[in-house]
């Protein structure tokens, strides 16, 4: 049964889940109460991570009749959980609104055999105080100052990052190869100038403390150069926290000394990640823990863009830009879902009044060509990523892209709405299925989206004294069919496909 899992993603920060598997065959029959109770401590193992270290996590759960409650501590997060067991047979959910467990299983001979929703297999043993990890000593955060800006990011980042589609399976070759193709495709000519390494390339700390990158990328400097020999720059990625979300150590403690080897590796651009600083950390740190960072990266000198990942924690907005952030995650992880990357750019919407020249709201980076929306869907991601003046960090194989993924995220007219120098980032207004989002641009106009969020195609009505243009809408061009388009009787209308979008550039001289 276990074997019939079918593994999807859903990265999920909040609660640290990595894969949604439908499990077709695990349903849970009713059979004998075993003699064992699955309720107790239990330290479970899995497979070795890229840097050879054991994942492990330690199982708190309390069993009452059927119900089960409690918490599994891994190195890069908590998930609280809760589930059932019948029989010998156990599921464990991440989250309320979880519906595919975060672990199945079976008590076998005193043992939980796990299966994880990655599609990992677990071995659980009765906990012993031997297994308990040691605990990371809480490290005071500094005073609050104001980081000054480092000139960078001036309009909203492109580039690529790796964690979309590749997830762990990144190493040196593969990165070498997309900045290749981001190369030959003309995408670095449009903008996408950062290759950006996520989660999972980092290996130990040597005896000085100075954290090594594991086998995937034998010499960081020597790709940081081969990066840079074609005109792109290099991102990585680490957390405040002893360790990542994917549980490779991280930057707790060694901010500064982390920041040098960024630095002298040749990194341009850091991710850092919240994840397990949260086993140590209110939310009422997040600032001062950033600022560390934000100050130990000025510090080395070299121009480095500076990604605040904490999932919109602690209204990150208000305070991001003076921790030293470029840009700053205003969302859950986004999935290459429809519902899931219209739910992150509607939780955009409060956060406008932030956006600007140096500093942006990032809903996550874009899932164009990943394979999941269709391009209709694909087109109204990258058209409401621009309105919203956000990072355009693609997620895909850029070295395989079908014509109509290469059309969308090589639209140069949709490109410069995103790059706008004025910086501003649109809000919508809702007109029963329709969602008309309203950008001001630096020369005075304005660009206009209009989603369809309905799943049938519907007629859009842009009126141009809706656009508050200061005088008439002189010229209009559609940006996806790339004519012009005339404002007759002060409107123009066109038929908006389900989950389409039009895209309007307006100006008003
Ligand atoms: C979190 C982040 C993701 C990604 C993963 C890597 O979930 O939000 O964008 O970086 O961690 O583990």
């Amino acid at each position: 049964m276990i074997d019939d899992m079918r593994c999807k993603r859903v990265t999920s920060a909040s609660w640290g889940i990595r894969a949604l598997c439908l499990a077709a065959g695990v349903t849970l029959l009713s059979i004998s109460v075993g003699a064992q109770s699955i309720g107790g401590r239990w330290v479970a193992t899995g497979k070795a991570l890229d840097n050879g270290e054991l994942q492990k996590a330690i199982l708190d759960i309390k069993q009452d009749g059927v119900q089960l409650t409690g918490t599994v501590k891994m190195p890069g997060y908590l998930a609280e959980v809760k589930g059932s067991a019948a029989g010998n047979h156990f599921e464990l959910f991440g989250g309320a609104s979880a519906t595919i467990p975060f672990m199945a299983g079976d008590l076998v001979n005193g043992e939980l055999r796990i299966i994880k929703d990655s599609g990992d297999s677990w071995l659980a043993k009765p906990f012993s105080p031997a297994d308990e990890s040691p605990v990371a000593g809480y490290i005071e955060p500094p005073q609050l100052h104001k980081v000054p800006y480092n000139g960078l990011a001036k309009t909203p980042p492109m580039g690529w990052n790796s964690w979309n589609l590749f997830e762990s399976k990144i190493d040196d070759a593969t990165v070498r190869t997309i900045a290749d193709a981001l190369v030959s495709s003309g995408m670095r000519d449009a903008g996408y100038i950062y290759v950006n390494i996520d989660d999972t390339w980092e290996g130990l700390r040597d005896a000085q403390g100075n954290l090594q990158a594991n086998h995937k990328f034998p010499d960081m400097k020597a790709l940081a150069d081969y990066v840079h020999s074609k005109g792109l720059k290099l991102g990585i990625y680490s957390s405040p926290g002893p360790r990542t979300c994917a549980g490779y150590p991280a930057s707790y403690g060694h901010e500064e000394q982390d920041a040098k080897t960024f630095a002298v590796w040749g990194v341009d651009y850091l991710k850092y990640d919240w994840c397990s600083a949260r086993s140590i950390y209110k939310n009422d740190k997040l600032q001062a823990v950033y600022q560390k960072m934000g100050d130990a990266l000025q510090a080395t000198g070299r121009p480095i863009v500076y990604s605040l990942c904490e999932y919109g924690w602690g209204s990150v907005e208000k305070w991001g830009a003076d921790a030293g952030g470029n840009l700053w995650r205003t969302t859950d992880d986004i999935r290459d879902e429809w519902s899931s990357m219209i739910a992150n750019i509607e939780r955009q919407v409060p956060t406008a009044s932030y956006a600007g020249p140096g500093h942006w709201n990032d809903p996550d980076m874009l899932e164009v060509g990943n394979g999941h929306m269709t391009d209709d869907e694909y087109r109204t991601h990258m058209s409401l990523w621009a309105v919203t003046a956000s990072p355009l960090l693609a997620g895909n194989d850029v070295r395989n892209m079908s014509a109509a993924t290469r059309e969308i995220l090589l639209n140069k007219e949709v490109i410069a709405i995103d790059q706008d120098p004025l910086g501003k980032q649109a809000s919508p207004a809702r007109n029963g299925n329709l969602e008309t989002w309203i950008k001001p641009l630096a020369d005075g106009g304005v660009a206009v989206a209009v989603v369809n969020l309905g799943s049938t195609a519907t007629q859009a009505k842009v009126n141009a004294r809706d656009l508050h243009l200061g005088g008439a809408a002189n010229k209009a061009r559609d940006l996806w069919t790339h004519q012009d388009v005339e404002f007759a009787d002060g409107a123009y209308s066109a038929t908006v496909p389900a989950h389409g979008v039009l895209l309007l550039r307006v100006w008003a001289h």
